[in-house]
């Protein structure tokens, strides 16, 4: 018989869980630390105009509430934890402490400081904001779920369209606005501050229009405006703003290119195909979708070179290299490694660019050919397949497999990185945007699941093919050759 699960002891006060694990019939004793507190701050948005505690600031009581418990080493005995709406909205933001059971309401961030010292370290709760009529916070709670449920059935009668369906229909709107303040260099333009005639003047836009944008970023959060001067948020000098070093801006002017192929999906539904767009083949439109992939992989190259390891990896072919960020990372990683990149003869100059300045010349050779159709060489311990699969039909990706089968020494590895579908297609939903985003932008091009890699891998002669998890949205299948 199974022993019997006894409740868990929790003594908060000495911030330890007794409890008695039931393993194998047999009983372990397990002390667990445990938080001395936990607190919860409402970060429920509401559609505009509705009072929430996320409209009246609670995510920067957050931040400053992490950034207090973190500073005063609290993190270890403290949990912060984000929660949805408690009904009490006209008196947000709330933060409620527990097990002291201590609410508190309005709390502002310049409130942080005094609540993490005196109550979080000295045990005092700080009574100017702690709602202590438990009455009037149950009557609010009551009549507030009340409210919301008569309003979703009048809404319901009267075949309103939900929220959520509103969001996804005008999803554009936002995703518009960024995207053109991208385009015209406006966070840059902005700088350490600047009036909407200022903007105009500096990037030859009409003044009317400009400010119309702009007020629409301040809405956004992207900006924020000042007796009529706007300025940067820190988010958006940082990653939007040139001279920044995490400005992502030349990666980001490939998102607003392909939103020209986007603009088509229902003609590409219809035709089957992408149509193509005059602007992709520009020198610019290249270098900006080279620059995206780089972006893209900056935290993926390390993760893989750690998955795949360089242990017996002498020779790497690199297909569709683009940045070389991934070659470069193998090189880095190892100095006795070698690596050929095989990219398109637009590509390669690039390509060059970005080798030389990591410093890796003197182990990454660069050669301009077409995959599927070039000689690929033979010998090598590793063939790459980083985001190459989707831009091709399965019988060129199984093609393609063959021929990666051939380029590898005995016992070498093909190594391919895409987003993966669920096996019917239906998710994750990243992998199934991006596979309209190839049906928008190749003649042939999707994302392919788990089976079908696995299919390719087989079929080309490859044994032992496994998936491994990656961080992030995509993950690798590898193939061995025997
Ligand atoms: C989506 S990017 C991936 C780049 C790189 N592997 C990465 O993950 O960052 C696809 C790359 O394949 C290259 N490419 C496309 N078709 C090719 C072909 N037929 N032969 C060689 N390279 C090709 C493109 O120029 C581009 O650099
Ligand atoms: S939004 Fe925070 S309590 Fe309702």
């Amino acid at each position: 018989m199974r022993p019997k699960r006894r409740q868990p002891a929790i003594d908060f006060q000495r911030f330890e869980l007794r409890c008695a694990l039931p393993y194998n019939g047999l009983r372990f004793k397990a002390r667990i630390a445990m938080f001395r507190l936990h607190l919860f701050v409402c970060t429920q948005q509401k559609p505009e105009g509705a009072p929430s505690c996320s409209a009246s600031g609670s995510l920067s009581v957050l931040e400053c509430l992490d950034r207090e418990i973190q500073a005063r080493g609290l993190a270890g005995e403290v949990q912060l934890t984000t929660c949805g709406c408690m009904g009490l909205c006209e008196e947000g933001p709330i933060l409620v402490v527990y097990p002291d059971g201590v609410w508190y309401r309005r709390v502002q961030a310049t409130d942080v400081s005094e609540i993490v010292a005196s109550h979080l370290c000295g045990r005092r709760p700080v009574e100017r904001l702690a709602w202590t009529d438990a009455a009037a916070r149950q009557a609010m709670s009551l009549e507030h779920a009340e409210k919301f449920r008569a309003t979703m059935a009048a809404r319901d009668k009267a075949g309103t369209l939900p929220d959520r369906l509103h969001q996804i229909i005008r999803g554009y709107m936002p995703s518009r606005c960024l995207l053109t303040a991208i385009e015209l260099d406006l966070f840059t333009v902005v700088g350490n501050g600047a009036t909407a005639e200022q903007a105009a003047a500096a990037i030859q836009a009409n003044p009317r229009a400009l400010a119309m944008l702009l007020n629409a970023l301040v809405a956004l959060g992207l900006l924020t405006k000042n007796g009529g001067v706007f300025h940067n948020t820190p988010e958006s000098a940082r990653y939007f703003a040139r001279g920044s070093k995490d400005n992502h801006r030349d990666g980001l002017l490939h998102t607003a290119n392909i939103w020209h192929r986007w603009s088509n999906l229902t003609e590409a539904v219809r035709l089957g195909a992408g149509i193509p767009v005059e602007r992709a083949s520009t020198p610019e439109w290249t270098e900006h979708f080279i620059a995206a992939m780089q972006y893209n992989a900056k935290e993926r190259a390390p993760a893989v070179v750690a998955a795949v390891g360089t242990a017996g990896i002498h020779r790497i072919l690199d297909l569709g290299g683009g940045s070389g960020i991934y070659s470069i990372a193998f090189a880095q990683a190892s100095p006795n490694l070698r690596c050929e990149i095989l990219d398109l003869p637009q590509v390669v100059p690039l390509t060059a660019g970005y080798v030389e300045r990591a410093g890796v010349v003197s182990q990454v050779a660069i050669r301009a050919g077409d995959m599927l159709q070039d000689d690929l060489g033979s010998g090598f311990d590793l063939v790459l397949l980083n985001a190459i699969c989707h831009m091709f039909s399965p019988q060129q990706n199984l093609q393609l497999f063959r021929r990666a089968r051939q380029a590898l020494s005995p016992g070498g590895r093909l190594v391919v990185q895409d987003f993966i579908l669920n096996p019917d297609k239906t998710g994750p939903l990243h992998a199934v945007l991006f596979s309209l985003n190839m049906l928008v932008g190749t003649g042939s091009g999707a994302s392919y699941s788990e089976p079908e890699f696995t299919y390719w891998m087989t079929s080309a002669g490859f044994t032992d093919v496994c998936r491994i998890n990656l961080p992030g949205p995509s993950d690798l299948i590898v193939g061995h050759a025997p």
